[in-house]
């Protein structure tokens, strides 16, 4: 009995802890080979830690999660979703909120962008910028 508890304990522990590494890990399998282990990206690949100058800008939100990358990863919704809180959190330095769920990535990832690039240059342009004096 003593050994069937601390096999079912062994079993939970293991499970807890394999899910707090699902980011990390989904993250490494499916984005870091592009975006580097770090985010820093390469000459073709922007660097992750630009998030931050979209952060807090009207529909950086949905681009996260449009972004070819994102939307075409080999990933259920629930795993992109808590993918995306915790790569938001890490490299546009804030938490989502409210935080990304299934159901919001999936209605978006089923219109990934076909020109990322010009969107983040749209979304840029709406940023509100001090004006020069006279
Ligand atoms: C095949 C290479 C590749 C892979 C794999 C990839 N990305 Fe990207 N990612 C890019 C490129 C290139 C861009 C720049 C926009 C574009 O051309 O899609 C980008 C842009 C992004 C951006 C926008 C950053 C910004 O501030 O503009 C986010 C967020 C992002 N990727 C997240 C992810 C996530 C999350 C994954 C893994 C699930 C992932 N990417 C996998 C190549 C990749």
């Amino acid at each position: 009995m003593k050994g069937i508890l601390t096999a079912a304990l062994v079993l939970a522990l293991a499970a807890t802890a394999h899910a707090d590494e699902y980011e990390e890990h989904d993250y490494l399998l499916s984005c870091s080979g592009c975006h580097r282990a770090d985010g820093s990206g390469s000459r073709l690949v922007p660097s992750l830690h630009e998030m931050r100058e979209l952060a807090g800008l009207p529909g950086a939100r949905q681009y996260w999660v449009q972004v070819p990358g994102a939307a075409q990863a080999p990933l259920s919704n629930e795993r992109l979703a808590a993918l995306l809180n915790w790569l938001v959190e890490r490299f546009a330095g804030t938490a989502p909120s409210p935080r990304y769920t299934a159901g919001e990535v999936e209605r978006l990832r089923r219109a990934p962008l076909r020109d990322p690039i010009a969107k983040r240059r749209a979304l840029l342009s709406k940023a509100v910028r001090p004006k020069a004096s006279p």
